[in-house]
């Protein structure tokens, strides 16, 4: 079944950011109301404090994005840049912002390699000029919260076309850099760094699977994983990793932080699905950052069209 096409909406439509600073103190409420219910394992509960800005203005601006999809009313720039799951930094996910000031993000490079016609090596400043486009996706974290992200970026299949992968890859692997000067020990996030993910080719191909450089029209903020990232938006948040130094193709299933960490908790697809519950928790609803009330969780994130083939005669209750 070929892959429908998703929905497009003129750059203009975009909500501004004034408009979401206007709302600051609601939203403020409806974040206080919809922390993030994940206990146990190593997510932790939410910390109530007043938000730590982080200054915008040094972050430069990103010319020509291209808008090629939308779901909705993007959450503000303040929300998303101060509301975060970077464990590297701290599991206070309004701390991220403030300590992941320490990141060094240029020199950069991305080495990409594995199996692989042609290895190679890209800087971020060749990265940067991959056509980039926007894409603003629903982003649902498996603790039960969700935002809408208007993201910069480029399909993943752009990059991975240029090392031209192997008859024999089924996999790709990709890993966050570790800096143990700048980022906390893996003992005190209760994971193990470097955070890795990984996905299969064809997921990694599929068109709404991204390497994102930036966000509302700017070059990615530290804390949301600058310089590039990965976004996956059909499945759950931690899919998405951050700050990337490594991709790898593979012939098995990579390894992945959080299914190391709870594998009766966290599958290697963790594709959003309300009918498969965490252990501890439903994933039926969730509570968009900004809103008071709960929302219906949509199967596969509301991508459900454009992603199901990926999944035909698989039982997701097994694949989770
Ligand atoms: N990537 C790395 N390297 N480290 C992390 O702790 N957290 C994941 C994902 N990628 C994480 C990561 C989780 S749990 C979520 S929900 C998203 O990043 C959060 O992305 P955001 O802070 O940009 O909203």
């Amino acid at each position: 079944m070929a892959a429908k096409k998703f929905s497009e909406l003129p750059a203009s439509e975009i909500t501004p950011e004034h408009v979401y600073l206007n709302r600051r103190n609601f939203i403020r409420a409806g974040l206080v109301a919809g922390s993030a219910v994940a206990t146990g394992l190593t997510y932790k509960f939410f910390n109530p404090q007043p938000a730590q800005q982080v200054a915008t203005a040094e972050i430069a601006k990103i010319e020509t994005p291209k808008v090629v999809s939308t779901v909705g009313e993007p959450n503000s720039f303040e929300d998303i840049t101060n509301y975060n799951n970077f464990y590297e930094f701290s599991t206070d996910k309004r701390a991220v912002a403030q300590k992941a000031r320490k990141l060094i993000t240029r020199p950069w490079t991305v080495e990409v390699g594995g199996l692989v016609q042609k290895p190679r090596t890209f800087d971020i400043d060749e990265i940067l000029k991959f056509p980039q486009e926007e894409r603003i996706y629903r982003f649902r974290c498996v603790e039960a919260w969700s935002m809408v992200i208007p993201w910069i970026g480029f399909p993943v299949k752009s990059l991975l076309d240029q090392v031209e992968p192997l008859g024999t890859a089924k996999y790709v692997a990709f890993e966050t850099r570790y800096d143990k000067g700048a980022m906390q020990s893996s003992f005190s996030a209760g994971i193990d760094f470097p955070y890795v993910e990984g996905l299969r080719l064809d997921e990694a191909y599929h068109p709404l699977a991204i390497l994102a450089t930036g966000l509302y029209g700017k070059q990615m903020p530290n804390q949301n994983g600058a310089p590039v990232r990965l976004v996956v938006p059909w499945k759950y948040g931690f899919k998405s990793i951050k700050s990337i130094v490594k991709i790898t193709l593979t012939d098995s299933e990579p390894s992945t932080t959080w299914n190391l960490a709870g594998p009766s908790e966290y599958g290697f697809y963790s594709n959003v699905n309300p009918q498969v519950d965490h252990p501890r928790w439903s994933q039926a609803t969730e509570r968009r950052i900004g809103e008071l009330s709960m929302r219906d969780t949509l199967m596969f994130n509301g991508y459900a069209d454009e992603v199901a083939h990926l999944y035909d005669g698989m039982d997701l209750k097994k694949y989770f």
